[in-house]
């Protein structure tokens, strides 16, 4: 007993030293300011992560203009749906997501000028009777597919005679790849999604198609707090220096190379 509480206590001098030192070291990161990303880090190749580092366009962008800004970047890892909110109330400074900007979503933050092109698109099972954009029905013959408050999710959601296939027929998950995983299960007969993660999943799944068809072109751009105008036109400025600089192509390219 004796021995076991002298080694709690040298674990613990240790553990105590530990601390010090990286004390120190976040003391020398708050002195630069901090820069809190939010992101929902399955969605390749925007973000995703390799063993415990975040990669992907959307961490090198925001990389990129930390650095301009002379700030620290700060990655969290959330679920989707909890990043407008948490940008709203300060909780982070930004959302780099892949993230699309819609009318509903500017009604709650603002957004940076655009810096990349999604579109929706829709995966099948190779083989499967669905060919087209014409096969997708919402009278219940097959269910959809999507993440869970995603642009993919809010269309195929609607109302029939808004373009959707209803509520009823959606099957919500927390990743794409769950979406993904559910579609080779045979849960669900189509995914919708943005077309660049959809091409890292076919590409790491056997057995799946993308359909030869676009269901809806959008804009990414970065949400940032309505109040936060200074931190908009800081991003913005840095942003249009990377595009000058060729850096955003180049860091597009790495993930995408051009064919
Ligand atoms: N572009 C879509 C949207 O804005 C999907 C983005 C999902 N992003 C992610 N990191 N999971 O709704």
């Amino acid at each position: 007993m004796k021995k076991f509480l002298k080694v709690t206590a040298v674990v613990m001098v240790f553990a105590m030293l530990a601390c010090f030192a990286a004390c120190g070291a976040d003391d020398k990161g708050a002195e630069k300011g901090t820069l809190v990303m939010a992101t929902n880090a399955a969605f390749p190749p925007y973000e995703y992560k390799e063993g415990d580092a975040f990669v992907g366009i959307d961490i090198e962008i925001a990389q990129a203009i930390a650095d301009k800004l002379d700030m620290t970047l700060e990655i969290k890892d959330v679920e989707f749906g909890s990043i407008i909110g948490g940008v709203q109330t300060g909780k982070f400074d930004m959302g780099i997501a892949g993230m699309t900007v819609t009318d509903e979503r500017l009604k709650s933050v603002n957004f940076s000028t655009s810096y990349a092109t999604g579109i929706q698109v829709v995966i099948v099972a190779s083989g499967s009777d669905i060919k087209s954009l014409d096969d997708l029905k919402g009278d219940g013959s097959m269910k959809f597919g999507v993440q869970q408050d995603t642009t993919g999710d809010i269309y195929a959601s609607d109302t029939a005679e808004n373009g959707g296939y209803g509520e009823d027929n959606v099957i919500r998950y927390k990743t794409g790849a769950d979406a993904v995983q559910a579609l080779k299960a045979g849960k669900v007969q189509a995914v919708i999604i943005d077309n660049e993660p959809a091409k890292a999943f076919v590409e790491a799944n056997e057995g799946l198609e993308i359909l030869d068809a676009e269901w809806a072109r959008e804009d990414y751009a970065i949400a940032i707090a309505k109040e936060n105008t200074e931190l908009l036109e800081k991003v913005n400025n840095a942003l249009a220096e990377l595009k000058d600089e060729g850096k955003l192509a180049e860091i597009i390219n790495k993930y995408i190379p051009a064919k």
